[in-house]
């Protein structure tokens, strides 16, 4: 008995000793300055990944909230540690227009008459992490910019579906913008923000309030699920794909609509489009040909349309994929949306959708700025506040943001 343990012990050992060589060894990209940091989000992923592929092979819900709670909470340890440091930032748990927000106000501000603010809509397809994980981040992110942070804690996929998350957003952007939510905010200073999931909530909001949101912060912004073959989808097939991959935007698109998540494998070839949404304008708002600017064409590949397509599959998401509240790339005029500050990153299958956007936007004349990070990764700019995982770059990246705000928002001096 004792031995039979004793050798199962060894085993394991072993299997974990050999998984770890392989990790340590892994070839990522060379501009990558903290490769092994990268390895191990990397790898973190991609067990999040096999759960995923699981649960769409065997069809059960891959996020219940027992498995939420486990990977809300490894994810804050991943963003800040077990202890944070004091960033001077008051913190209110609060309700305006009945949603639940996360407010983060700096003690040192400056101003009497109200800070600019910024609306955050966090990241996490919809579906993981909370204004809780985020807090260690977006403390530092209101330290930095000197704003007050509202982050909206919007309810979550599968179990809440389009258009919840985005109503919830609009009114506690709604309330904000009045002038009535409590906090000491300047009206005409009002920004909404958002990463990832988050980007794509952030965008559709400023469209939504053109006239009176002044700008809007993408960071890696996820802004439509027409084509998965998309340059950058094309060439992050396999780079880091516990980070970025196109079945985890796929199936977390699912379940933010509520269409079956088996049907993943579908739209990751494409063939989720009906020939009648393959002929329609909406992929000339994405085609890379004409809206990657050449110094951004980082490769030369571009979109591929298959001509094949699933029938069932298409016509259970033909209204949602040429959505644009859904999917802000596909508006059809972009004309007076709010001035926009877009982060991408080289490493993300989402970098060209955020590259088109901002040019598209760029050809409606509205104000835009693109930072494109060629040593970046989809989620990198969280790290940017300590924790096991901080990055310099992340930090350098919000440095560049903090800059902005400082002359576009608060006037500079
Ligand atoms: C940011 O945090 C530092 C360190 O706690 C503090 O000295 C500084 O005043 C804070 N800035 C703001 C705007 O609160
Ligand atoms: C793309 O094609 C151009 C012209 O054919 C070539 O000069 C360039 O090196 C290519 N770039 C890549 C990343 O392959
Ligand atoms: C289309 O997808 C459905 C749902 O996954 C599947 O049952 C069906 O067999 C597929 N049809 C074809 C022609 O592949
Ligand atoms: C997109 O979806 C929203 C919410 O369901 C709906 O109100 C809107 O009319 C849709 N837009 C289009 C163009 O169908």
């Amino acid at each position: 008995m004792a031995q039979t343990k004793r050798l199962l012990n060894t085993v394991l050992l072993i299997l974990i000793a050999y998984r770890a060589y392989i990790v340590v060894n892994r070839p990522v990209p060379t501009e990558f300055t903290e490769p092994m940091k990268v390895r191990v989000l990397d790898e973190i992923g991609r067990i999040a990944n096999f759960w995923m592929d699981l649960s769409v092979y065997f069809e059960f819900n891959p996020a219940p909230d027992l498995v939420k709670l486990i990977v809300n909470f490894i994810f804050k340890l991943m963003l800040e540690g077990l202890s944070r440091p004091d960033y001077n930032v008051e913190i209110h748990d609060d309700y305006i227009s009945g949603v639940p927000v996360r407010v983060f106000i700096p003690k040192a501000k400056t101003k009497s008459v109200g800070l600019p603010a910024m609306i955050y809509l966090h990241g996490g397809g919809w579906t993981w992490f909370n204004v809780y994980t985020y807090s260690g981040y977006l403390e530092n992110l209101a330290n930095r910019t000197n704003c007050i942070i509202v982050a909206v804690e919007y309810r979550k996929a599968p179990e809440h579906q389009f258009p919840i998350a985005y109503e919830e957003c609009i009114s506690v952007t709604w309330k904000i913008l009045l002038g009535k939510s409590g906090y000491p905010i300047h009206k005409e200073k009002v920004m909404v923000a958002g990463d990832g999931a988050g980007g794509g909530l952030a965008a559709a909001i400023a469209k939504r309030f053109q006239k009176r949101v002044l700008m809007q912060i993408l960071i890696n912004p996820s802004l439509q699920f027409l084509d998965f073959k998309t340059p950058s989808y094309r060439d992050n097939v396999d780079t880091i794909p516990g980070i970025t991959s196109a079945k985890s935007e796929a199936i977390h698109w699912l379940m933010y609509c509520g269409v079956k998540h088996q049907y993943t494998p579908y739209l990751v070839e494409n063939e989720h489009t009906l020939p009648v949404v393959k002929a329609s304008k909406y992929f000339s708002f994405i085609d890379s040909k004409k809206h990657i600017p050449l110094h951004l064409s980082v490769t030369n590949k571009s979109s591929i349309q298959t001509p094949y397509f699933n029938s069932t599959v298409g016509h259970s998401v033909q209204k949602l994929i040429t959505n644009d509240t859904l999917s802000p790339i596909l508006m059809d005029n972009l004309q007076g949306i709010p001035n926009a500050y877009i982060i991408t990153s080289q490493y993300d299958v989402v970098r060209d959708e955020g590259i088109m956007f901002a040019s598209r936007l760029h050809e409606s004349k509205v104000r835009v700025k693109l930072k494109h990070y060629t040593d970046g990764f989809h989620g990198f700019f969280l790290f940017s506040a300590g924790g096991p995982f901080y990055l310099k770059l992340a930090d350098k990246a919000l440095s560049d943001l903090e800059q902005f705000i400082h002359v576009k928002v608060h006037g500079g001096h």
